[in-house]
């Protein structure tokens, strides 16, 4: 009984510390439903993550670029009214780095 809950502690432990590193970007981008638009490979209304990754490929200027448009929406690429996206700086630059990092 004891050894078991032993077990199950340590399991929890490992799961949460892996959720807390790939937490706030994830979290933010299924709360926004982001995913009725764009998918990580595949192009829907907008385009996947992915295919946002490469127009960026080599651009030093992307991620506040792209920081600065989910922060105020508006135009982003061929968008006129792109969503405003709610958050902390942190976790938009944290969902900037995951969709600049997409293959
Ligand atoms: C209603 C559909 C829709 C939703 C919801 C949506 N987007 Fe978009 N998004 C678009 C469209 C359309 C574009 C423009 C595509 C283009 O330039 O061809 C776009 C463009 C982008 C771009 C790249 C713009 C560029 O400069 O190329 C990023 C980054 C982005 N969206 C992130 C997000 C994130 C993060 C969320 C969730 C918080 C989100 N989007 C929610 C439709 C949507």
């Amino acid at each position: 009984m004891k050894r078991s809950s032993l077990i199950i502690a340590a399991a929890f432990a490992l799961a949460s510390s892996t959720v807390a590193f790939a937490g706030p970007a994830e979290d933010l981008i299924a709360k926004e439903k982001c995913n009725k638009c764009h998918t990580e490979k595949t192009t829907k209304k907008g385009p996947s993550y992915a295919a946002i990754a490469k127009k960026y490929a080599g651009d030093a200027a992307a991620p506040a670029k792209l920081l600065k448009g989910l922060k105020e929406g508006g135009k982003m690429g061929d968008e006129e009214d792109h969503k405003k996206v709610p958050g902390s700086e942190a976790d938009l630059k944290a969902v900037v780095a995951l969709i600049l990092s997409a293959k």
